[in-house]
């Protein structure tokens, strides 16, 4: 019997790859590191389909070179990766993984707030140099307090909302600033909607969670940054080149902001030799949002669905360009 050839760019939960090999011929990348642009197009070039990553890049160079493939499925919600015009363009069906990944990933955003405020890092750190007998000082490990704060959200989507309930249970009054003003959240939950400038100017923690789009690349630059309060903290889960990583620098270096936490860079992986990583008022972390053991295998699982759907010639379940369908006469 025909099987459709699919390529899997990384290792995924084994009951994701189970579900995939009922239907398909599956090869998988065998490394940790991910394929460069050279071998991921060798990867896919004789491919129906294929399982991809926010690390591998998608371009019309690319998808010339896959001349068969009918079906890409992102383990992920953000999708800058993906040039989405040009899979539509050949009528590729592309999957994503919306809303299984919310709550994990507003969860790291406090976790995320919460390690900068309180300098958890920091003082973890100053633990295991054999300080601590000097830590109880009444002036040391001084941060910023959490509850009753004010919490600013940019980009009230899945992952927007979810950081915005938690803190509420924080005691945190929540206002935020979204393309699309959501009076129901509003009522419901007493968030404030603002200005992007205002939510910049008043709160006390601002948490990003648009996706990278070309409006908002680089979102917060400079002029952004000179409107925050000199006490607060800035947290990004999105995309980091929502932020201009040269105007963070100063203003974390230079005290226009007291901190960062970062999920996310640009460039990713940050340089090992990058300047910021010299900062203490800056907590970086891998890109790791979603990286529960539920989250990603909720995802694996939907977008091993996704995928098998697309190879069948159904809907999928999580599609992000639907406009395929008709063009399929699906
Ligand atoms: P989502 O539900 O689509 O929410 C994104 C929100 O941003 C929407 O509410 C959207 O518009 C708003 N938005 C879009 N463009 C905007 C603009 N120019 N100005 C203001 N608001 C804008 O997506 P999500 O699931 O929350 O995920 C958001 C992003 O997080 C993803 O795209 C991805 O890049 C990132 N992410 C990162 C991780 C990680 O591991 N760090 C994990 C998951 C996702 P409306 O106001 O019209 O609704
Ligand atoms: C992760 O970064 C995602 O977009 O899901």
């Amino acid at each position: 019997m025909f099987k459709p050839r699919v390529y899997v760019t990384r290792q995924i939960f084994p009951d994701a790859l189970d579900l995939i090999e009922k239907s398909a011929e599956l090869e998988l990348w065998p490394d940790d590191e991910p394929p460069s642009p050279e071998q991921l197009k060798e990867a896919l070039s004789e491919m129906d389909g294929a399982l991809i990553n926010v690390m591998d890049r998608i371009d019309g160079p690319l998808l010339d070179a896959a001349p068969k493939l009918r079906v890409l499925s992102q383990v992920a919600v953000g999708l800058d990766n993906i040039d989405l015009a040009e899979a539509t363009r050949r009528e590729i069906m592309v999957g994503f993984t919306p809303g299984v990944l919310a709550k994990s990933t507003a969860d790291l955003a406090f976790a995320l707030l919460l390690a900068t405020a309180r300098r958890v890092v920091e003082s973890d750190k100053w633990v295991r140099e054999g300080n601590w007998k000097i830590s109880h000082h009444p002036m040391f490990w001084l941060g910023s307090e959490v509850n009753g704060s004010t919490l600013g959200i940019l980009g009230m989507g899945g992952i927007g909302l979810e950081t915005a309930k938690r803190g509420l249970g924080f005691d945190m009054k929540v206002m935020y600033h979204s393309r699309t003003r959501k009076p129901e959240l509003e009522a419901e939950y007493g968030f404030k909607y603002a200005s992007m400038n205002q939510v910049l100017a008043k709160s006390d923690f601002v948490s990003i969670h648009v996706p990278l789009t070309p409006e908002t690349h680089k979102f917060i630059g400079e002029k952004q940054l000179k409107k925050m309060k000199p006490t607060a903290i800035l947290v990004n889960l999105s995309r980091g080149a929502v932020i201009d990583t040269g105007a963070l620098y100063k203003a974390l270096n230079e005290g226009w902001i007291a901190g960062a936490g970062l999920d996310v860079f640009d460039p990713e992986p940050v340089p090992p030799d990058h300047p910021i990583l010299a900062l203490n008022n800056v907590v970086i972390l891998p890109h790791i949002g979603s990286a529960s053991n539920r989250s990603r295998r909720e995802m694996h699982l939907l977008a091993a669905r996704n995928l098998v759907a697309g190879l069948n010639g159904e809907r999928m379940e999580q599609i992000a360009n639907p406009e395929v369908y008709k063009s399929l006469g699906m």
